[in-house]
């Protein structure tokens, strides 16, 4: 953090999370291509509106990934080792691991994610719904090294990392990302992760810019939540959301674009717009089969099946350390 924002953030009494955040938005504003990262999506309001956009017609990810564990859970359990410890990257709805626990018998589930109260409320409905499960939920950045809990040390282990998540990630974060999850989990584990895959823009771009508004109100919700924790005083209605897919780089990109000319101001910084210019605040990362092998390879991991929809719209992929 450079030392004026630390003075800001310091007279503004901010808590060492919002000075992150508050570091973070300063800087990435402060670039010739202006962007936020996508992590700062998630608050109360941000998560709700992406469990609706996961329920969006247009957007297929989330219905077709479902399906795919629903038709294969028998196929994908029968790649999970007897007495094994799943370890899920980043929990979210319990629904698709309820469909790995209900086709396989496991010892133990390790559900991981930064907010500890979010896992230990799924922890309880889980260990109801599955009394002879072992739940160990664990809180923590699992884009970082962390340490699994000692109970499930000698179980053979199983990551889960659904959702195409990893598609947010930038190709050398996700190999960073699925190195580490290697070590992780290590000698002789899996790794079942669901991939997007790449297909025509005309079925791409309406995912991310639904006719409802409802991604549009997602991008913009980043703007409201500066205005909220940083005092900032960035008129929403003067913002657009867009969405646009990048096909030399394999991915949709999300804008905001500024409406007119203007000057806003965060913690007292003033930042000035152009008319058309726009805040990158986030990319998703479309695969084909061939480029997500390279990458799972590149990063010690083997393909062992992979599984799609009819329509090729989705994948999930089962990975065994290579070697
Ligand atoms: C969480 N992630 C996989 C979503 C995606 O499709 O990249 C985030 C999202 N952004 C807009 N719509 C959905």
């Amino acid at each position: 953090m450079n030392m004026h924002v630390a003075v800001q953030a310091r007279a503004h009494q901010l808590d060492p999370q919002t000075q992150t955040f508050a570091a973070d938005v300063l800087d990435g504003l402060s670039q010739p291509q202006k962007s936020l990262s996508p992590k700062y999506f998630y608050d109360d309001a941000g998560s709700e509106l992406f469990v609706e956009i996961t329920k969006l017609p247009e957007y297929y990810p989330t219905r077709t990934e479902l399906g795919i564990l629903r038709d294969r859970a028998a196929e994908i359990a029968a790649l999970i080792p007897a007495n094994a410890a799943i370890v899920e990257f980043g929990a979210g709805a319990t629904t698709k691991i309820r469909m790995l626990l209900a086709a396989h018998r496991v010892a133990a589930y390790v559900p991981v994610d930064i907010s500890g109260d979010f896992i230990t409320a799924q922890a309880a409905g889980l260990r109801r719904d599955f009394p002879e499960l072992a739940v160990y939920p664990v809180a923590a950045d699992f884009t970082e090294p962390f340490a699994l809990p000692d109970a499930v040390r000698d179980l053979p282990k199983v990551g889960f990392f659904p959702g195409s998540t990893l598609g947010n990630f930038e190709p050398h974060d996700a190999a960073h990302f699925l190195g580490s999850a290697r070590a992780i989990l290590g000698r002789g584990a899996r790794l079942i992760i669901g991939v997007d895959l790449e297909k025509d823009e005309r079925l791409l771009v309406p995912a991310y810019d639904d006719a409802a508004g409802v991604t549009a109100k997602f991008n913009l919700n980043v703007l409201r939540r500066i205005n909220r924790e940083l005092g900032g005083d960035v008129e929403l209605p003067a913002f657009a959301h867009r969405a646009l897919y990048n096909r030399d780089q394999h991915r949709i990109e999300m804008h905001l674009v500024s409406l007119r000319d203007q000057t806003v101001r965060i913690l007292g910084e003033r930042i000035a717009f152009r008319a058309g210019e726009t805040i990158h605040t986030e990319n998703s990362y479309k695969y084909s089969l061939d480029r997500f092998r390279a990458l799972a390879q590149q990063s010690g991991w083997t393909l062992q099946q992979s599984w799609m929809d009819a329509d090729g719209l989705f994948s999930v992929h089962a990975l065994e350390v290579a070697g």
